[in-house]
């Protein structure tokens, strides 16, 4: 098979790419097997793609692994899944630091059992000055819980006095959300044929392009993401103005 990867414009690769990993479970059962081993399966994809990204150098890149709503699975499935996670992130350690890969966490710390939340913590530490690609894992997030987070503390810095409620703006309340250090994703690819958002992102993903495969996550492999790459690079963003704009915005540009 000739690899697509020769047709990427490395000059014009997406900044920051975010994935919802979907379809680990119905991978599974569609084998006669248990969900928990399409999560174990869905590792190795997440292996594959965060070298592939590293590789081609993304700089950022967003995996969506547990939303907020997750936690209301089955509990053998949630304990199943943080006991990978918490064994996985250990295990990665070394290889992220080969990589020059820094780690990074969205979502709600707290709530994760001890042993995963220590596991991500080392990671993190462990990782903060590499300055290759940055590796975002979306944990015990969803995005309604960040806007009310954000909306809390905006509240409570207006009513200290840090702020006032003139000076917010769309800037503002972009520090507040927990991606305040990244980049909006450019390009949002979701596996296993479902079409929706899932509660992520939902602010951050305004002006992303979005890519949906039906190939479920744990048989998406480094040829599935140039191929979103590539699918990326031929459409027009045009950030609500018309063709004609970006198209002579773009030929200036070159001068
Ligand atoms: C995605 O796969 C991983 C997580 C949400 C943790 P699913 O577990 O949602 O798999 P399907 O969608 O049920 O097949
Ligand atoms: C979204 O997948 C969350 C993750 C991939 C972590 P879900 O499988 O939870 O989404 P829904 O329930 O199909 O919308
Ligand atoms: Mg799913």
């Amino acid at each position: 098979m000739v690899s697509q990867l020769d047709k990427i414009d490395k000059a014009r690769l997406p900044l920051h790419i975010a994935i919802i990993m979907d379809g680990n479970g119905r991978w599974a059962q569609e084998k006669g097997e248990d969900r928990l081993f399409g999560h174990y399966q869905g590792v190795e994809s997440v292996r594959n793609i965060v070298e592939g990204a590293a590789e081609l150098g993304i700089s950022y890149l967003t995996l969506y692994a547990f939303s907020t709503e997750n936690w209301d699975r089955p509990e053998p499935e949630v304990i199943g899944l943080m006991g990978l996670l918490a064994e996985t992130i250990r295990q990665e350690v070394p290889t992220l630091n080969k990589n020059n890969i820094k780690l990074r966490l969205i979502g709600d710390i707290n709530m994760l059992p001890e042993d995963a939340r220590l596991g991500m913590e080392e990671g993190i530490e462990k990782t903060r000055n590499n300055n290759g690609l940055t590796l975002i894992i979306a944990l015990s997030y969803s995005s309604r819980w960040e806007l009310v987070q954000a909306v809390k503390a905006i509240a409570k810095d207006v009513k200290e006095g840090i702020i006032s409620e003139e000076q917010i703006d769309q800037d503002i309340l972009r520090n507040y959300l927990a991606t305040s250090e990244f980049p909006d994703p450019e390009l949002m690819i979701r596996t296993s044929g479902e079409y929706r958002i899932s509660n992520f992102l939902l602010y951050q993903l305004a002006y992303a392009e979005l890519y949906f495969t039906d190939t479920r996550w744990p048989d998406f492999g480094k040829e599935d993401l140039y191929e979103a790459i590539l699918n990326f690079q031929q459409r027009q963003r045009r950030f609500g103005m018309t063709g004609e704009q970006i198209k002579r915005k773009s030929a200036t540009d070159m001068h």
